[in-house]
């Protein structure tokens, strides 16, 4: 039975209990709880009326019995509003403390005071504390499951929308393959006529014959590593790996060369340092660079008065990061929305044109994934014309 642990705070339960604003006036103003308080942004006046005293009630009716130690639903409710407020462990042991603190200062005013009461008082606080952890451990642990939960539907959410832009870009590529395969494919075509032909007439000899399976065999093996290279590219990478810069931007550049040129799109690419490693994933990285040109293409093509159409690209290395930015001159992004682009499905573009995927999924490539910056700014280019820059900063290696 408690009430044979705790003879000496029985006896004077009553007049302790009488003191209660006493108690409570000590505890509420202890530097450690005021600090604590204060850190956290919470009222004074909340706390000492919607928890300390309840509290407090909750104490002497365990002792005196009329309650049961660890049915407090002050508790519940004390322990949530810390939980919001971000309280460590360690501080909700220093407010509770301090409840105790206050019970053996108030003891010592009124003459009370005695070892056995100390012993008697410290035991109820110590058996309802385990409690208090024991509830406040509970909702930690809700907490970060739930946080878990949120967490992986994010992921999820982020998976299916990488996969949405992923095919987008592939639509945009197709023209592309479209392009390169023309060529080929031509060539193919007029050497089979020919040989054909040479073969009607008679005049088909093996070394023309050889010549021209040797040249079939080394255009269809063209057109198939160009396969290869756009299959590479919608591979993501698994895992992280040094590439350098320059030769994934130039290989991106020749999947799109031809959209841009068709767009009367003129790329400049200024000096730029070869070699720069980082380490990260290629293959997202080059859709990152493919997002950012496509989108100078598009704002390019939108303003149609812009005479000449450009796309400068540049690349620095200082102070160990590599800095690459590509600025156009399309007149810019509006500053009202510049704090908005990088949001999951922000996009200007009418429907069908724009998923608002591309500077989202950018952002999180670059800055999540491989721990670099990808900011906005609009810029002065040629000629006191404007255009929206990105710049792409990365941990050389
Ligand atoms: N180079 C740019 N110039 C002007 N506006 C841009 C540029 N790049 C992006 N934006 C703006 O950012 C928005 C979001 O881009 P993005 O996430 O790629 O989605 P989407 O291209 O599908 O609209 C665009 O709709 C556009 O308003
Ligand atoms: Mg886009």
């Amino acid at each position: 039975m408690l009430k044979d642990k705790i003879p000496t705070l029985i006896l004077v339960c009553e007049e302790l209990y009488a003191q209660e604003e006493a108690i409570l006036e000590y505890w509420v103003h202890t530097n450690t709880v005021i600090n604590v308080l204060t850190k956290h942004n919470i009222d004074m006046n909340v706390f000492k009326n919607d928890y300390a005293v309840k509290i407090l009630d909750y104490y002497f009716g365990v002792v005196n019995q009329t309650k049961e130690i660890g049915d407090c639903p002050v508790m519940a409710a004390f322990l949530e509003m810390l939980k919001e407020h971000d309280i460590s462990a360690d501080e909700l042991f220093d407010i509770c403390t301090h409840a105790r603190k206050s019970m053996i200062s108030v003891a010592f005013d009124m003459g009370i005071a005695s070892k056995e009461l100390f012993r008697d008082i410290s035991y109820v606080f110590d058996l309802n504390f385990k409690g208090v952890l024991q509830q406040y451990s509970n909702t930690i642990y809700k907490l970060e499951k739930q946080i878990e939960v949120e967490l992986q539907e994010n992921r999820k959410k982020d998976a299916v929308m990488f996969q949405q832009a992923r095919l987008a870009q592939m639509g945009e590529m197709i023209s592309n393959i479209a392009h390169q395969w023309r060529q080929p494919i031509a060539m193919i075509s007029a050497i089979v006529q020919n040989t054909h032909m040479k073969y009607t007439l008679g005049k088909l000899e093996s070394e023309f014959f050889n010549k021209s399976t040797d040249d079939v065999k080394k255009l269809l093996s063209q057109m198939s590593s160009t396969i290869s290279d756009f299959q590479n590219f919608f591979q993501p990478n698994k895992e992280k790996a040094k590439f350098c810069v320059e030769n994934s931007i130039t290989e991106t550049l020749d999947l799109i060369d031809f959209d841009l040129k068709k767009a009367n799109i003129q790329l400049v690419r200024f000096p730029y340092v070869a070699g720069e490693n980082v380490l990260g994933y290629p293959n997202e990285f080059a859709q990152t660079i493919l997002n950012l040109f496509s989108n100078a293409k598009d704002a390019l093509i939108e303003n149609n008065e812009v005479q000449n159409r450009y796309i400068h690209v540049r690349s620095s290395v200082d102070n160990g990061r590599v800095t690459i930015t590509i600025h156009d001159n399309a007149g810019g992004i509006p500053e009202n929305i510049l704090d908005k682009i990088f949001n999951p499905y922000f996009t200007t573009k009418e429907e069908g044109k724009g998923t608002g995927i591309g500077l989202y999924m950018s952002h999180q490539i670059i800055e999540k994934n491989m721990d670099g910056r990808l900011c906005a700014t609009n810029e002065t280019i040629l000629e006191n014309q404007v255009g929206a820059m990105f710049t792409i900063s990365l941990k050389k290696c």
